[in-house]
């Protein structure tokens, strides 16, 4: 696969849409705050008060169960120092997200999605947890946004990615695969320009890019083996029939494998297969949370 042919069809295909979901301005500036430790958390809950609808969202969000706080939450600032920086840019960003393509008509199930890429989030923040990662909320959150290219080619080019799901169900063709067949570009690229777009940090671009190539990432090579694990490991063990095929580990698996146990020489005691069958037993914990989760962001 050529990526440089599939970036030109990647962005062909952006060029004639006008109503791109977005993330207003105002929001990019707060997360741009969020991510620099030095900010005064006067100047961000300020600056999340000129957006009303983010305000409003914020304080919804943080009184959730979700967050499990005792008493009522009435600020944006008492709910900033209350989660934290990396956890309220965590949540703005997961809340624009699904807000962004909650009633774009898709040719598979949403909630099915959602679903799948929360656990790919929450199983991202467990391995890197594992694995010691440094910036847990970070994790999570890339494997929350990994896929987002398949929201916008399910919309945009709904019928053809419906008719080549219907294709691919029961073959051993992967739906990266198929992708690359039916539009000569795939999810990776498409998502990669969908986060530009909406300025994500250049490392989440990267691990957008390449998360079914982690051997090809060059910004956080340590995230990009956690989340490409964590997704495999989703894609591989939930019954995502209808949105998503994948096959044995491949290059990218064992690439991702080799360079978790770089950082984290204890967990090369034991294979990759090994790994991916022990995950089974945190499985069930994650879905929970998945479910506080999705609950929590999806509510109208
Ligand atoms: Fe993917």
């Amino acid at each position: 696969m050529d990526k440089v042919a599939m970036m030109i069809k990647a962005r062909r295909l952006f060029k004639d849409i006008c109503d791109l979901p977005t993330i207003p301005a105002i929001v990019s500036k707060v997360v741009a705050l969020l991510d620099d430790q030095n900010s005064a958390p006067d100047e961000i809950a300020d600056l999340m008060l000129v957006d009303q609808v983010l305000a409003a969202r914020v304080i919804r969000v943080v009184n959730s169960p979700l967050y499990r706080t005792r008493n009522p939450i009435l600020s944006v600032k008492r709910a900033l120092m209350l989660i934290g920086f990396k956890s309220m840019r965590e949540m703005i960003l997961t809340s624009y997200f699904v807000e962004g393509f909650k009633k774009k008509e898709q040719p598979f199930d949403m909630k099915m999605f959602w679903i799948h890429s929360f656990s790919v989030g929450a199983l991202s923040r467990y391995i890197g947890q594992l694995g010691g990662f440094p910036d847990l909320e970070k994790a999570h959150l890339v494997g929350i946004v990994l896929d987002i290219g398949k929201v916008f080619l399910g919309h945009y080019c709904k019928d053809e990615y419906g008719e080549m799901l219907e294709t691919i169900k029961n073959t051993n063709c992967t739906t990266h695969e198929a992708e690359y067949e039916y539009f000569g570009t795939t999810h990776c690229e498409v998502g990669l320009c969908l986060a530009q777009r909406w300025h994500f940090p250049s490392e989440y671009c990267d691990i957008i890019s390449h998360h079914h190539f982690s051997e090809l990432a060059t910004e956080d090579p340590f995230l990009t083996a956690i989340v490409s694990l964590a997704d495999y490991y989703c894609l591989s063990r939930s019954t995502l029939e209808g949105i998503a095929q994948v096959g044995a580990p491949g290059r990218s698996e064992e690439n991702a494998w080799r360079v978790l146990s770089e950082f984290a020489p204890d967990l090369t005691s034991v294979s990759l297969i090994r790994f991916l069958d022990d995950l089974d037993e945190v499985y069930g914990s994650v879905c929970k949370e998945v479910n506080l989760l999705f609950n929590t962001m999806t509510v109208t």
